[in-house]
């Protein structure tokens, strides 16, 4: 049996992309190996959001030169994100691959593998389709939480931002798809699903880059179809843009005993004049209204966010504000990015003026925010009872379970003879970790 090897850069989107083609895979009587050396077929799922991202996707599939060399047959892929942004130019950079598979083009893996195999040519798709959507609905993992793909691309254009250059516009999956998605995986013993799309509160607008009227949400109409799912027991989703977050959607989340009340809002900046050059559709005080809004209808919120740190011409006052509302807010959980210039992306004109070490000083200031955030917040919970998603053993120590809250906090518990996988339980937490909290069963 041929086996394949995939290995996966950047977002959840991009693991969500390999976990449906490791599917196509198998079906085609293809097994998966995480061992390099033994695989006929690597794979490389990459990013390009960040320079960083690109560098460490090149610098691996550079390394597997040696592997070729060993073995001529073995065929070489690079997919995804930078796949789509450099298409030819990475098969003269990288003289070792065989074919390169941008974004519009995943479905043809198996035509394309079957291409090179055959006629030993190199090839690159770069072709935006339509067919993505409606192509790559498999699920390989079998796990009691599973992702879907809702929309695809974004119609954004935050200035910073190489995803729709890279993912294309903005599709919504029809909503008969998605719930036939989810009824599969439930069946196959899901208990989880994590909706995903660079903006999905935007789902079902066609496109649309005004933000929808108040009472009016298919985002929320497609959420409250999933929860009548009767086995479903949690449903996540991400990212929303702050702007479609409207009385609707919060109206449907507040009033779900499914959805989790753990969302995640990226606000990118805290100053108005940094926002309007990103081209972010908020301020400040707009995003405080929204978080607001949020906490007043929705018991028991927490918030996660993204934020960038180094835009060019963002001063010492730009950051304060970031900072200030930051911790205001009291994000739970933040992703805190240094800025890199994209090519093609409009922010990418002006020149990457914050030095480096003053985006490491503003990155290292906020993470320290956060981390003490994090600690008292876990601290706080030592006493109470939570309720967990029982996932499995432990990875760290077997003679533990581990479990998530709501609130998407990581608990490790001793099991009892009735543990099962995919179950709610109740955790009386005992102590924190630091990053996780400790508990016994109730
Ligand atoms: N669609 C998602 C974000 C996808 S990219 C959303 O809008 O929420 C994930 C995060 O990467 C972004 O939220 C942003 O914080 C960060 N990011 C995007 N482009 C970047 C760049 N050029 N430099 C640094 N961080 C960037
Ligand atoms: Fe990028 Fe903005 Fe689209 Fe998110 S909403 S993917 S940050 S352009
Ligand atoms: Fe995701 Fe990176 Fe592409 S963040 S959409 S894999 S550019």
């Amino acid at each position: 049996m041929m086996k394949a090897f995939i290995k996966t850069y950047g977002c959840q989107m991009n693991e969500r992309d390999s976990d449906a083609l490791a599917a196509d895979l198998v079906k085609a009587g293809y097994s998966i190996t995480d061992v390099e050396a033994e695989a006929d077929i690597l794979l490389f799922n990459t990013c390009s959001v960040r320079d960083a991202a690109e560098r460490k996707a090149k610098g691996k599939i550079g390394f597997m030169r040696k592997l070729k060399k060993q073995n001529p047959d073995l065929i070489i892929g690079v997919m995804g994100c930078m796949a789509q942004r450099m298409g030819n130019t990475l098969l003269e950079e990288l003289p070792h691959l065989d074919f390169v598979l941008g974004t519009g083009q995943l479905h043809k893996l198996l035509e394309v593998i079957e291409q090179v195999k055959r006629e030993r040519v190199k090839t690159a798709l770069t072709e935006p389709s339509p067919e993505v959507l409606t192509g790559l609905d498999g699920h390989y993992g079998n796990s009691i939480k599973g992702q879907i793909a809702i929309t695809r691309g974004c119609n954004r254009f935050c200035s910073y931002c190489i995803v729709p250059y890279v993912r294309g516009r903005e599709l919504s999956r029809e909503k008969g798809d998605i719930i036939a998605e989810a009824r599969e995986m439930v069946s196959r013993g899901a208990r989880e699903i994590l909706l995903l799309g660079q903006n999905v509160a935007a789902y079902g607008l066609n496109g649309d880059i005004r933000p929808p009227a108040p009472d009016h949400s298919p985002f929320a109409e497609l959420l409250e179809e999933l929860e009548t799912i009767p086995e479903l027991l949690r449903i996540r989703f991400t990212s929303p843009y702050p702007s479609y977050f409207n009385s609707r959607l919060i109206e449907t989340i507040a009033k779900s005993d499914k959805i989790c009340h753990n969302i995640h809002l990226p606000l990118q900046s805290g100053s108005d004049r940094i926002l309007k050059a990103m081209n972010r559709q908020y301020t400040n005080e707009s995003y405080r209204e929204k978080v607001a809004e949020l906490k007043s209808a929705i018991k028991d919120l927490t918030l996660s966010t993204d934020v960038i740190v180094g835009f060019p011409g963002e001063t010492d006052e730009d950051f304060a504000l970031t900072r200030e509302l930051m911790n205001d807010v009291g994000f739970e959980q933040s992703y805190i990015f240094k800025y890199s210039p994209r090519p093609g992306a409009k922010s990418a004109e002006v020149p990457d003026s914050i030095p480096e070490s003053v985006k490491e000083e503003r990155n290292q200031i906020l993470l320290d925010d956060l981390s003490k955030r994090i600690v008292s917040r876990l601290e706080s919970m030592v006493g109470s009872t939570v309720t967990v998603l029982a996932e499995g053993v432990s990875a760290r120590n077997d003679a533990r379970w581990t479990g998530r809250t709501d609130n998407n906090i990581v608990v490790h518990f001793e099991p009892d003879d009735t543990i099962k996988a995919g179950t709610l339980r109740q955790v009386k937490i005992t102590r924190s970790g630091g990053v996780s909290l400790f508990g016994e069963l109730r």
